[in-house]
């Protein structure tokens, strides 16, 4: 029987998760799953800010143009309309929420905010908190889901599946809930909703080098294909250009908002050469950029590029960039005086599980918000800040669809507990350890920047391998977190290659060396069960 049961299951307590949460705590009972503490996800650390058309100087024809053009030809226009005419609205909720956005006036401006601006975009319209404006978000709107007596956290919870209608023996498909692996007692929970919502973030850490924290393990998008969705453009795998490179901070970012503000991107020598690929230079599409630092990065043999900023006033970087300086300062590079060493790495992913303009997927009762959902807003590559943007907009588009089907579905019947009666504690946590390496390298090595059919059909190969052993593990021991999320991983991976082997040009952040040239007209790339693409 089920431990649990509420009204609405949310798993992910990221900007999408949480937002969703707040819409629907009034309406009904709320459970919300986080694999680690409540912050941590990849919200908690975004930096640069929120793209929205606040400035009355900006317009959302303007908004609109940036990110089709971003995009290369493969958004879905009415997904990126109804994000950019909804962007107002989001921000404002998020001020009445109690968000401290940076307030320095812009001059020429009559928006009482500080704007900034990174690539893409031909506008100021980034509004943020400081370089740490992830944060902001991320701790305000846990702060006030906490105050709603109807939602109830479950910090340290692992979602392993989906949990259909068909276990019920109905008919009509559903979802009806979702297992997950309690981390403190190590057993797995049963949890019944009415409506379920997959907020659980990308999957950026199927690489090896990544901006993303942990728990960015793609869960989602393998729970909701196993569930029987279908996903789409997982080829669009967006590369960050600006990394720190430093080996004792492996995944720091250095926010897009550098560049807005006027940093740029030298070689080992010195000399610059954005210009030389592209007129907008270090503010062209993130796609752009992160192939030329591939580029000049592999043609020099050099381990990294560099970002300076140091022409700008001390005061000016330590009050736009306060981290980003201290956690430099503490590294002992001072980036009021010296160029900071960056690399490329794994960022965000763009396709996702497939879901309209209400979040729905294609299996009712479940939705799916946030970084691991495709809405067709980003297209072949996100525009910087549209994402953070697009979890506001989206988890209020699904809370408005579930309050208008709220009376309509009945409470869950009780569920069946989890059987692990055919499995032993776990004898070679050795083969988790190694597979995990292995894939990241993988993806990392042939499912890169830089794309070809020889690398992507090595990478299918070892990744098939390397699934159908995953497998056998799964299938033999008790579940763990790492076992959970190295299960997700392989499956993302192996959807992941399959889209990119079936898209035959380069368009946006998929570049390879035999098709070089983008066809006419974009086509999405859908990966379905039931075999259609
Ligand atoms: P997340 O914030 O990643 O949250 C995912 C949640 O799901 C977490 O709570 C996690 O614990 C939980 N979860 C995952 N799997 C499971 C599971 N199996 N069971 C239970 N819980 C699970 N975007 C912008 O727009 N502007 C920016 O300035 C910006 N800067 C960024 C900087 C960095 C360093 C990074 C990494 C990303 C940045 N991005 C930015 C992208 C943006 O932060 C993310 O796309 C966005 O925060 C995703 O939000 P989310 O709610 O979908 O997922
Ligand atoms: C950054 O601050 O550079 C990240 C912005 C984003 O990913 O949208």
């Amino acid at each position: 029987m089920s431990n649990y049961s509420h009204d609405v299951l949310i798993i992910g307590s990221g900007a999408a998760g949480l937002s969703a949460a707040l819409h629907l705590g009034k309406l009904g009972t709320v459970a919300i799953l986080s694999k680690a503490e409540l912050n941590e996800g990849s919200t908690f650390y975004a930096q640069g800010g929120i793209a929205a058309v606040l400035d009355s100087k900006d317009s959302i024809e303007s908004h609109v143009d940036d990110t089709l053009k971003a995009g290369a030809g493969l958004c879905n226009h009415e997904a990126v309309r109804f994000t950019v005419e909804h962007s107002k609205a989001a921000i404002e909720w998020l001020i009445a929420q109690g968000v401290a956005f940076s307030k320095s006036p812009n001059p020429n401006s009559d928006f009482e905010y500080h704007l900034t601006r990174e690539g893409g975009h031909s506008h100021r319209r980034i509004i943020h908190s400081a370089d740490a404006t992830g944060k902001a978000v991320s701790t305000t709107l846990a702060n006030c889901v906490k105050q709603l007596p109807n939602v109830e956290l479950f910090e340290g919870y692992n979602a392993v599946d989906l949990i259909t209608s068909d276990k019920l023996g109905q008919q009509e498909q559903r979802c009806v809930g979702a297992y997950a692996l309690n981390l403190a007692t190590q057993q797995v929970e049963t949890f019944a909703a009415r409506f379920v919502i997959l907020a659980t973030g990308g999957a950026s850490k199927v690489y090896l080098y990544t901006s993303n924290p942990d728990v960015a393990s793609g869960d989602g998008i393998a729970m909701a294909w196993r569930a029987g969705c279908s996903v789409a453009n997982l080829e669009f795998n967006q590369f960050h250009p600006t990394c720190l490179y430093h080996p004792d901070a492996p995944s720091f970012l250095i926010s897009e908002a550098l560049r807005g503000e006027g940093a740029v991107l030298r070689r080992p020598d010195g000399s610059r050469f954005m210009l030389e690929v592209d007129e907008r230079a270090e503010l062209a599409p993130r796609d752009i950029v992160a192939r030329a630092i591939d580029h000049e990065m592999k043609k020099l043999g050099a381990e990294c590029v560099y970002l300076d900023i140091s022409h700008q006033p001390a005061e000016f970087i330590t009050s736009h960039f306060p981290n980003i300086y201290q956690k430099c300062k503490d590294l002992n590079i001072d980036i009021t005086q010296q160029p900071i060493p960056v690399v490329p790495a794994a960022h965000y992913t763009c396709g996702g599980i497939r879901v309209d303009l209400s979040s729905r997927t294609e299996l009712p009762g479940l939705y799916a918000v946030g970084e691991v959902a495709c809405t067709g807003l980003h297209g072949a590559n996100r525009m910087a800040s549209n994402s953070l943007l697009e979890c506001l907009v989206f988890a209020k588009s699904a809370a408005e669809d579930i309050e208008q089907q709220f009376d309509q579905v009945a409470a869950t019947a009780p569920l069946p507990t989890w059987d692990d009666s055919r499995v032993t504690d776990s004898d070679e946590q050795i083969v988790i350890t190694h597979n995990w390496h292995e894939l990241r390298q993988v993806m990392w090595n042939y499912v890169g920047i830089v794309r070809s059919d020889k690398r992507l059909q090595r990478a299918k190969r070892r990744i098939q391998l390397l699934q159908q052993e995953i497998h056998e593990y799964y299938a033999n021991f008790r579940v763990t977190n790492d076992l959970l999320e190295l299960r997700n991983l392989v499956v993302v991976a192996d959807l992941m290659i399959d889209c990119a082997l079936q898209r035959r040009e380069s368009r946006g952040l998929h570049y390879t060396l035999d098709h070089p040239e983008s066809d006419r007209e974009g086509v999405d790339t859908v990966l379905s069960h039931r075999g259609d693409s």
